[in-house]
């Protein structure tokens, strides 16, 4: 079966003063309908720029998408006409960022402007396409839909803006959202509010999702498969709950250790010693070979593969993959 989005190789880079920065280095990953797929990784892995060029919204110059492919239900999205592209881009698919604020309209109440994409895109009257946008905001549950229909951005808090946002991606009911650390600038109780309600949503519509975060904490609960993100590639992906249980690569088994646990308040994090490379030079071999507590020779000198992970006795473990020539002894110990 054809998946939703079918990214292949993706690369892309930013051809600066300084250098070219080599932010996605060969990216695969699927999405299917009705699925939850979370990309992670630390700030500058290159999630973003990876979403963008799926969305088409890529900074170019100075960024260019130099190899791959971007199947959205089959067709690539690279090479087909422009004007087609828009169209399925308009239309299927939409994106949720962090800051709702800069994303909304500042001058325009936000029932104008979800009544605007039902005019715009579905021909809607304006009396149809007010019913339509207050109807929305109750989905995405604002209190007093109706009176709070003619407020502005600024007039409603963070989890309000960011459950507005919601509302305007879903409007034109697309059959993938991207949503870019949706909730990392909410509160914590905030935070898991408007995640529930994201993944609610996702089924109820069977949209693919691609949620977007540096924190494994938020997705455990919402997202079916996992992609972990360093420097541009994809070191490790896995169903969700395995990669709890049992991480295949060094860098998951870090990120794991410094999630917070409020049963072991007190206790020092382990946070992964260094800081990510620079994309102008990314160390040769494994580039996360300088911060990693198992690295041998071949870490400095070989790029590894996304080695199939299986069980010990050879067992295939299906979805599951980790760019590490040590993940047999980083999973089974
Ligand atoms: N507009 C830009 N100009 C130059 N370099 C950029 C630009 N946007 C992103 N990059 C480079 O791409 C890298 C990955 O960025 P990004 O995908 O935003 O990371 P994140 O994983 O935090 O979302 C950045 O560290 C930076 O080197
Ligand atoms: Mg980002």
């Amino acid at each position: 079966m054809t998946p939703l989005l079918d990214v292949r190789h993706l690369h892309v880079e930013f051809r600066t003063r300084d250098g070219i920065a080599k932010a996605v280095n060969g990216v695969d990953y699927t999405v299917g309908a009705g699925e939850t797929l979370a990309v992670l990784g630390e700030s500058g892995s290159g999630k973003s720029v990876t979403a963008q060029a799926v969305m088409g919204i890529l900074d170019t110059p100075p960024g260019f998408v130099t190899k791959g492919e971007i199947l959205f239900q089959g067709r690539d999205l690279l090479t087909m006409g422009a004007e087609e592209r828009r169209k399925v881009r308009g239309a299927k698919m939409a994106m949720i960022f962090q800051d709702a604020l800069s994303a909304l309209n500042p001058v325009i109440s936000v029932g104008a402007q979800l009544s605007e994409m039902f005019r715009v895109h579905q021909g809607l009257s304006r009396k149809d396409a007010k019913a339509k946008a207050i109807g929305l905001m109750e989905r995405v549950r604002i209190p007093a839909a109706r009176e709070r229909a003619g407020d502005y951005p600024h007039q409603f808090s963070g989890g309000m803006r960011q459950r507005i946002m919601i509302a305007m991606a879903l409007s034109l009911e697309p059959e993938l959202i991207i949503a870019d650390e949706p909730t990392t600038a909410l509160d914590v109780t905030v935070q898991a509010q408007v995640m529930d309600l994201l993944a609610e949503l996702q089924r109820e519509y069977n949209m693919g999702l691609i949620l977007i975060t540096h924190d494994l904490g938020v997705v455990a609960d919402v997202a079916d498969h996992i992609a972990v993100m360093y420097a541009g590639r994809i070191v490790e992906k896995a169903p969700v709950h395995e990669i709890y249980k049992r991480p295949a690569h060094p860098y998951t088994k870090g990120l794991l250790e410094s999630i917070p646990r409020l049963d072991q308040k007190g206790r020092e994090l382990y946070a992964i010693k260094g800081l990510p490379p620079n994309l102008l030079h990314i160390p040769p071999g494994c580039a996360f070979h300088p911060r990693c507590p198992i690295a041998q020779a071949v870490c400095r000198t070989d790029v590894p593969p996304l080695y199939e992970v299986t069980e010990r006795d050879g067992t295939p473990l299906p979805g599951r993959g980790s760019a590490c020539h040590f993940w047999k002894e980083t999973i089974h110990g």
